[in-house]
């Protein structure tokens, strides 16, 4: 089915991301309201009429996740109490992923309860990027276009064309990107044994690969308090590895991040912009963001015109640094 117009709505999330594409589909960003009433409750108003229009909400779950969260939620209730045609939460970075499945007695399965609320306020497709565990698609019963952020990784680092590279995956769950990596790049691929001691510090057993005399790309879905990925190149620099680089998707940098990834030994960091950086990450000066702009209006523009969005997974060897 054809919609009326292409509406484009943010939050607080991530506004300079919803103007980028709003560039890309040369389309102004719709006005509306989105702050804080004095209780610190959230107050939502649209300034435009939406009635029939295909409307997408561009906002991150990434922190403050719940305040983030509740604005998404609310949005949904607005646009669907106004008469959209269809809705679309676009969330490059889906927050709570990471508790997706009952690994312990009495705890809650997070992701679903999220794709739950999503869907009850109103949403009717969901676009995202690089979500912990893609079988998080199931948890909607709606449609979902799971885009991936190592399609802008792929060209930096073909461009960059580092001699002798391993691809590493820092923990075994990340075993699947990182083979897509290495066969994208034509390296050679290792994996770190990880176990997760506390939800901010890791600790790393031993490598199952050869990194000696040889660069690294490690490669994860996100850095959150870095934990996982400076134990990792810290093994690996032990294991006798050259430069060092990271490919992430999204740059949570929670806690003690900053300063574990100052003092660790990698040489590059290469982030996407899903989330925004804080100026702290930015005057660190190891960290590199490119763009999913053209990745995500891309998306909107073939999701508007119903046409097909699986061709953006082929890999094309473009990239755009912000
Ligand atoms: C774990 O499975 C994820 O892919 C990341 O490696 C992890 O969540 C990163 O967390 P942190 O940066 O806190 O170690």
């Amino acid at each position: 089915m054809i919609y009326n117009n292409i509406q484009i709505i943010t939050g607080n999330a991530n506004p300079a991301l919803a103007r980028g594409i709003c560039e890309y589909l040369q389309r102004p960003l719709s006005d509306g309201v989105c702050e804080k009433f004095p209780d610190t409750e959230t107050n939502i108003k649209l300034n435009s009429d939406v009635r029939g229009s295909d409307v997408f909400i561009v906002q991150p779950t990434c922190a403050p996740v719940n305040e983030h969260l509740m604005e998404l939620l609310l949005f949904c209730d607005t646009l669907r109490r106004s008469s959209a045609g269809r809705i679309t939460t676009v969330v490059p970075y889906f927050g709570y992923a990471r508790k997706d499945r009952k690994d312990e007695g009495r705890v809650p399965i997070s992701a679903k309860l999220v794709a739950n609320l999503m869907t009850k306020a109103g949403a009717d497709r969901v676009v995202t990027i690089d979500l912990h565990a893609q079988q998080i698609q199931g948890f909607f019963d709606i449609p979902v276009d799971h885009l991936y952020g190592s399609k802008v990784q792929f060209s930096y680092y073909r461009q960059l064309n580092l001699p002798d590279l391993v691809v590493v995956s820092p923990d075994v769950g990340g075993m699947k990107m990182a083979r897509a990596y290495s066969s994208a790049l034509h390296a050679l691929l290792a994996v770190v044994d990880k176990r997760r001691l506390s939800p901010d510090s890791a600790e790393v057993g031993f490598l199952i690969g050869d990194v000696e005399d040889k660069n690294v790309l490690l490669v994860d879905d996100l850095i959150a308090t870095a934990g996982t990925l400076v134990e990792a190149a810290k093994l690996l620099k032990d294991k006798g590895a050259l430069d060092i680089y990271v490919a992430a998707t999204h740059p949570i940098l929670c806690g003690p991040a900053i300063d574990r990834l100052t003092d660790a030994p990698i040489k590059q960091i290469t982030v996407t912009d899903t989330v925004p950086l804080s100026q702290q990450a930015k005057e660190m000066g190891k960290i590199k963001v490119l763009s999913v702009v053209p990745l995500l209006g891309e998306a909107i523009r073939r999701i508007h015109k119903d046409e097909s969005v699986s061709s953006l997974f082929i890999d094309t060897g473009e990239y755009q640094a912000v």
